[in-house]
């Protein structure tokens, strides 16, 4: 008799157990990428972002920039057959497609040996120009452009001076 209640003493605590267990496991989702929820929940998919803006040509944020690409790229193979963007910015078709053209940067390697087509170090486009959309950063961006950073330095300057 006496083993059977000890049986079925210690089923209880494992179950007791089991189920805190299970509650503690529910924990709140870090914060960051998630909009809130549990991590045993399942939220339904944060809607994708908005098409590439087609805003026209943005101004630069520092000289040497790969500047942002001003049109969509969907479905524009880039693959070692075909580089679709050279379609249009590439030397023989810029004037017709009215596209710029890539420039002379690209026609150099590594070695800064000078090419007669675009060097292969700048064929995959996308690894530097990007398409810009309308979504909302998840992390904040604390970046200057360069006329605000010359403009931080101008004013450090001007106190340093006047002491
Ligand atoms: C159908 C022709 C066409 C194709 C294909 C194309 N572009 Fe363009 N691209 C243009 C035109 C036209 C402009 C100029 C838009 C304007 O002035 O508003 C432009 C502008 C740009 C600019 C901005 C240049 C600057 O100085 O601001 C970048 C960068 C660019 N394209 C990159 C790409 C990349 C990378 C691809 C391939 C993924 C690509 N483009 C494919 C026509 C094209
Ligand atoms: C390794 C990075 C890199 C890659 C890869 C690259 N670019 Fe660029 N691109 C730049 C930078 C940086 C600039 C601006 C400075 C310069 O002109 O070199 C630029 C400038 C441009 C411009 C503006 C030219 C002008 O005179 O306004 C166009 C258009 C462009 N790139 C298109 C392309 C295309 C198309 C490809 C793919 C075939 C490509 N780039 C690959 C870095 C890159």
């Amino acid at each position: 008799m006496k083993w059977l209640t000890m049986l079925s003493l210690s089923l209880v605590l494992i179950v007791a157990g089991l189920a805190i267990a299970e509650e503690r496991r529910d924990d709140s989702a870090p914060d960051g990428l998630r909009p809130g929820g549990t991590l045993s929940q399942s939220l339904p998919a944060p809607p994708m972002a908005g098409e590439p803006r087609d805003a026209g040509r943005e101004v630069l944020n520092y000289p040497e920039q790969p500047p942002v690409i001003p049109h969509g790229i969907r479905d524009y193979q880039i693959d070692t057959r075909a580089n679709h963007c050279l379609t249009c910015h590439s030397r023989e078709h810029a004037v017709q497609a009215g596209a710029p053209m890539v420039s002379v940067s690209h026609f150099r390697d590594r070695h800064q040996q000078v090419l007669a087509a675009v060097s292969p170090d700048r064929y995959f486009c996308t690894q530097c120009h990007v398409p810009q959309t309308d979504a909302s950063p998840i992390v904040s961006n604390t970046f200057l452009n360069v006329d605000e950073v010359l403009g931080e330095m101008l004013r450090q300057q001007r106190e340093g001076g006047g002491q």
